[in-house]
């Protein structure tokens, strides 16, 4: 061999060793990914591609669960981390995968599952409302297990309000397990502001609209609105409807029973519009935490919102209940509940239903309930949890919810389909702008067929 045939051998060989060397590395490389994505328990909130490949492999159980929620960020994620954790000491060996999707009320949430499903790819269990939002989209496209052994099984059914049963039922079949209870006809009011402006708590709408001009004639903006997402002002809209229609009519509505064209529908549109001349100019660019963040700094004075802003304002802002804020029943509805119910089921398809049961028994017992609705602002949806984990709002409303006339909210999923409430949502929102009773009456008129 010559010298320079000899260099160049000897090249070939360093380079051959270089190659194998780096295959080796590749491979160690690409085994320790494999395992450790095998591992992880993936708190970051985000959908795990290679945790959903392992899922396919077809074993019993995967060891992990994908909890899919709208539950991000400020005043909505520490309930349901508390109840992670508490899975997580009871079950050590299942890893949680929380796959939640940011924006109130599902607006960004609701759209992916329903890619999801669409696509034969569910996650282990999913935050759905109780009512249509479950029932007509999920059960009826024979998307779900029915429940009713599991429930039997452990001894759930006098544990859980009968109404709350029925919201999760369908032709005698259960469908989903409640884990709270919202009340969505709630002002959440700055107790400060009312007491500089000698402002009592209003019971009626002529009250309201009195101590509204007395603000705004004081500089203070009445009412906060974040409706960037429009469902905030959908839900002050249902309010007003179930104070001119009263429980029974206000069910008949969205039963098909009154029409939309009802009168007493244009009057409560008209009185919505009255409302919203009192809101903050910014309304549009502001989500639900922005908007009650002006109650909370004096800016404003009242906020309609379900309770989950009593969770918001209680610990991500520090504030005290009775004491910084107060709150009172959406006027001329004192007496009703407008019940948000988020439930979790088993879907069809996923391939370790026992570590998800073992999720939704963790969420359906005393102790999870109680671990996540003090947070979370809303009541326990079981009967039999302890009154004395919850502060003087949570015990208040356990009481208003034992004594109401309860009713199903529109703008969280309960009262009617997810078309007509799109719909709904889309009127609204030109509502908002336009103030045109007609145009808004047609539009729901011609939505109620969805419904
Ligand atoms: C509701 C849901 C609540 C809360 C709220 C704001 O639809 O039931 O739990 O998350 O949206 O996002």
């Amino acid at each position: 061999m010559d010298y320079e045939s000899g260099i160049k051998q000897k090249g070939e060989d360093v380079v051959k060793k270089k190659i194998f060397g780096l295959f080796i590395f590749v491979v160690l490389a690409l085994f320790i990914a494999a395992c450790s994505s095998e591992s992880s328990g993936d708190a970051d909130g985000k959908t795990d591609d290679a945790g959903k490949d392992n899922s396919e492999g077809g074993s019993d159980s995967k060891g992990e669960v994908e909890i899919f929620s709208w539950w991000t960020g400020a005043g909505e994620e520490d309930g349901l981390l508390a109840l992670i954790e508490l899975f997580e000491e009871k079950n050590p060996d299942i890893a949680i995968d929380n796959a939640a999707v940011s924006g109130g009320a599902g607006t960004n949430a609701k759209a992916v599952l329903a890619t999801r499903m669409q696509g034969n790819d569910p996650p282990s269990t999913f935050q759905v409302h109780g009512g249509e939002e479950l029932n007509k989209s999920w059960v009826a496209a024979d998307k779900m297990e029915p429940l009713n052994d599991f429930y039997e099984e452990n001894e759930w059914m006098d544990k859980f309000p009968e109404e709350l049963i029925d919201l999760v039922s369908s032709d005698g079949n259960i469908y989903s397990i409640p884990v709270n209870i919202h009340r969505g006809n709630v002002f959440f009011y700055n107790i400060q502001v009312f007491e500089d402006n000698g402002i009592e708590v209003p019971t009626t709408m002529d009250e309201f609209f009195a101590a509204a001009d007395k603000l705004q004639e004081a500089g203070t903006i009445p009412v906060a609105l974040g409706d960037k997402e429009s469902w905030t002002a959908t839900q002050i809209f249902e309010n007003v409807l179930l104070g001119k229609l009263g429980p029974d009519d206000y069910k008949k509505l969205f039963a098909g029973e009154i029409g939309f064209d009802d009168p007493r529908v244009a009057e409560a549109a008209e009185q919505f519009g009255k409302i919203l001349d009192y809101v903050n100019e910014d309304h549009a660019s502001r989500n639900w935490q922005d908007s009650a963040q002006l109650v909370a700094n004096g800016e404003a004075a009242m906020l309609n919102m379900g309770d989950w802003a009593k969770g918001y304002f209680a610990n991500d802002l520090d504030l005290e209940t009775n004491v910084d804020f107060g709150y009172f029943a959406f006027p001329d509805t004192d007496g009703e509940f407008q019940v948000i119910t988020d439930t979790f089921g088993l879907p069809k398809g996923v391939d370790n239903p026992d570590d998800v049961k073992e999720f939704l028994k963790v969420l359906a017992s005393v102790e999870g309930q109680d671990a996540f609705n003090p947070l979370k602002g809303s009541i326990p949806a079981r009967i039999d949890a302890d009154p004395e984990k919850y502060d003087q709002y949570g015990k208040d409303t356990m009481e208003d919810f034992k004594n109401s006339r309860l009713v199903p909210s529109l703008a969280h999923g309960s009262a009617a389909s997810e078309g007509f409430l799109t719909k709904a949502n889309q009127a609204v929102n030109i509502f908002v702008t336009q103030r045109d009773v007609d145009n808004f009456i047609q539009a729901l008129v011609s939505a109620a067929p969805e419904m």
